[in-house]
């Protein structure tokens, strides 16, 4: 394809000053779906899970929020399968298309149920009502999905929510690869990505511009401790992405927006370039692979105390 083809191909009016990239991905090829189908992803997050449903009752209720395409339910139905365990499973999420791609490809089975439930993870009481018992759930868990949640209000205000509807002595899950630790492996290759998208916009990081705020493992903890949940298992994973799960995330909207958030002019650019920018820039700079860091926590919720001084859960 020469210059003017792939001009033509694109979108947008790209700057003069701009180099011309091809379009490699459409706009209906943009989602989590195939990231969360990538081996490293799913031993990742399989490696966690496992760790928490050993610590799960025999017969457990445990909610999901943000599921997704529901990934996080199928690996907890295959561990409790291979523990011997009961249960069910409510996934949330607000993302319909998302849902409805985990209605199908999560069945759940005789002993362990699934329901997938629309909504947002700062409602779960209003959107349980009826489904859980007043004394709560044995599990909550948000993987890959707290850092999506973009003011800190609301932050709060989910792991709150999570906090409410589980039992004393209930546990939580988490984890999260973009804390400010989630790059800090090749940072600098983390960093040419960046730039060499920007520069295929003709643009630069402009560090004036408020990027999407990341917190560190530590700011994390303290959300979910204030929440009145106390960690008993912390770690930072290391996980080696491919190249085709670079490529893989880059098709995440979510993803490639805020990688390029802090570059001069992005608000008029529409999404699917930003994606196929990520795209070109991988391929041009030849990046094999990266690695990245997962923060991980599993954390119980405290005895509470009731009104007359009367510890609960204990
Ligand atoms: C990166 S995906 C992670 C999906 C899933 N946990 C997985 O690992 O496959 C993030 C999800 O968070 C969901 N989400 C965003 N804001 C939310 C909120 N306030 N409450 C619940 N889910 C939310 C999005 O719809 C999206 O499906």
């Amino acid at each position: 394809m020469n210059n003017a083809e792939i001009r033509a191909t694109t979108s947008f009016q790209i700057p003069p000053e701009a180099k011309p990239f091809p379009r490699i991905v459409t706009e209906n090829e943009l989602n989590y779906k195939e990231f969360s189908q990538q081996p490293e992803y799913v031993q990742a997050n399989r490696e966690l899970i496992s760790n928490f449903v050993k610590r799960l009752p025999d017969n457990f209720r445990h909610v999901d929020i943000a599921t997704g395409t529901g990934l996080i339910p199928q690996l907890i139905i295959d561990e409790a399968i291979k523990e011997n365990k009961t249960g069910i499973i409510f996934g949330i999420d607000p993302n319909v298309t998302s849902l409805n791609m985990a209605k199908i490809n999560v069945r759940g089975t005789d002993k362990v149920r699934v329901e997938f439930i629309e909504g947002m993870g700062q409602d779960l009481k209003q959107l349980l009502k009826g489904k859980i018992p007043p004394e709560g759930v044995d599990g909550v868990g948000i993987l890959d999905a707290l850092h999506e949640i973009k003011n800190d209000e609301d932050k709060i205000s989910v792991v709150n929510s999570m906090a409410d509807i589980l039992k004393p002595e209930g546990l939580f899950v988490f984890n999260s690869a973009f804390t400010t630790m989630g790059g800090s492996k090749e940072g600098m290759t983390w960093g040419r990505w960046k730039s060499k998208a920007m520069e295929l916009f003709g643009r630069k990081r402009d560090r004036s511009i408020q990027a999407m705020p990341i917190h560190s493992p530590e700011e994390y903890r303290k959300i979910i401790e204030n929440a009145g949940l106390n960690p008993v298992y912390e770690r930072l994973k290391i996980v080696m992405l491919t190249q085709a799960s670079l490529e893989a995330i880059s098709k995440y909207p979510a993803f490639s927006t805020g990688v390029l958030e802090d570059m001069p002019g992005q608000e008029s650019i529409p999404i699917v370039d930003k994606c196929n920018a990520m795209i070109n820039a991988l391929r041009s700079l030849d990046i094999k692979g990266l690695p990245r860091v997962w923060d991980e926590i599993i954390a119980e919720k405290s005895a509470t105390i009731g009104p007359s001084g009367t510890i609960f859960g204990k």
